[in-house]
């Protein structure tokens, strides 16, 4: 009898074999995750309250639904190598913690390291990929964020297809976040193992800087943003580039906070909230639950968007949408205000990985400013304003 189940386990491993969870993460996923806050200090009360205000702050409104617990929720392997959380963090088990996240209409995300022990130094999955996605998948998660520490002598595709293949032999759909930092090119080999892939190191809540940490650096939103160069054209519905998590709310002035959100839209990055969602100023909301804004992020042509101009301190920028129309936006990258000219007549946007034109000369458009949420004349007269220091101006423009 043994023989059989072992038989029939090992066939369905194999059939399983080549694929991911298809028809997952159409649009970029939407939540929140601990790390950029909360670091290693999660808890059961934590991720509660976490679900409580993503549902009473009105974000699952907006279209947040994943709560992600990242490093350090774990305990000890039992002596048959099975992970549990730790018992003194998550007393009630992960189980328990996954129906109350679900009875609120949300999701339940989880995170592990491909090599044997986690950033946080916590038991990695190495050697145990199968047997930690069986777990995972009895307790209900929906989405492992699976991180590159101590992994350094691995191959990266090969360990993150592992992983595919252990969740999907497991049966429960779950998003694959690939947590590799770029380090070997994620975007050329990500896309038929996970929904979305970490296209650099940490970010940091800073606008402009870089912060050294000897063996590694973080950085702030600035750079970030340049280190997504050249990689837009391996991103699309049901595989994403991440730029890493939002860090809205965790610091920033308003200004540097919008621009920051602002352009993680016009990319089309997953958006996951980092800051306390039980705390949050009226300013950080507004900014997160931004539904037209969010509206580019989520657009279901999920064609990143691509820089348009620029002059080394203002930076135009457009992102095709699903319905003709186009998000533009206006980035000010310097810590004073700037006013921009921009005479639509003169210009035309064509665009040749999606092959969308927009010829503004030959065809008028009706403007709206998705900040200040009002309508802004039409392309017929040229566009005249002033971008506050570190900040954007955010447009959609329909064709009339
Ligand atoms: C790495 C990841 C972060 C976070 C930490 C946890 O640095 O890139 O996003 O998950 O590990 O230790």
């Amino acid at each position: 009898m043994k023989q059989i189940l072992l038989i029939l386990f090992c066939a369905a491993a194999v059939t399983a074999r080549g694929q991911k969870f298809e028809q997952m993460a159409l649009t970029p996923p939407m939540g929140w995750n601990s790390w950029n806050k909360f670091a290693c200090s999660v808890d059961e009360q934590l991720i509660r309250e976490t679900a409580d205000a993503m549902v009473s702050s009105g974000l699952k409104d907006a279209g947040y639904s994943y709560v992600n617990i990242d490093d350090c929720w774990h305990g000890e392997r039992d002596a048959q190598g099975f992970i549990h959380p730790d018992p003194k963090r998550f007393p009630s088990g992960m189980k328990a913690l996954v129906d109350y996240v679900h009875e609120k209409g949300l999701k339940l995300g989880i995170y592990s390291d491909a090599g044997w022990k986690t950033c946080g130094g916590k038991p990695g999955s190495r050697g145990r990929e199968f047997q930690d996605a069986q777990t995972y998948a009895q307790w209900g998660v929906d989405y492992l964020k699976y991180d590159w520490c101590n992994a350094e002598a691995l191959n990266a595709e090969g360990a993150y297809l592992t992983m595919r293949d252990a969740l999907h032999a497991a049966g429960r759909p779950m998003v694959f976040s690939i947590c590799e930092w770029g380090n070997q090119k994620p975007w050329l080999w990500g896309a038929k193992i996970g929904h979305l892939w970490r296209t650099t190191g940490d970010i940091k809540a800073c606008f402009d800087c870089v912060e050294d940490h000897g063996t590694w650096k973080s950085s702030g939103i600035m750079q970030i943003l340049d280190m997504q160069k050249g990689l837009r054209e391996y991103a699309g519905p049901g595989h994403w580039n991440d730029p890493d998590m939002l860090e809205v709310g965790n610091g920033m002035s308003v200004n540097e906070d919008r621009a920051h959100f602002s352009m993680w839209c016009m990319l089309a990055a997953p958006l996951i909230a980092g800051n306390d969602l039980r705390k949050m100023p009226g300013a950080v909301l507004e900014i997160l639950a931004n539904k037209e804004v969010i509206g580019v992020d989520q657009d279901q042509l999920g064609i990143q968007g691509f820089q348009f101009a620029t002059d080394g301190v203002l930076e135009t920028w457009f992102k095709p949408l699903a319905d003709g129309d186009w998000a533009m936006c206006v980035l000010n990258r310097s810590p004073r205000s700037q006013k921009v000219v921009f005479d639509w007549k003169t210009k035309a946007v064509a665009d040749s990985f999606s092959k969308r034109e927009a010829n503004f000369g030959g065809v008028n458009y009706r403007v709206r400013d998705l900040w200040l949420k009002k309508d802004r004349g039409t392309t017929k007269e040229a566009l005249d304003a002033e971008v506050p220091a570190c900040d954007v101006l955010m447009l959609r423009l329909k064709k009339m």
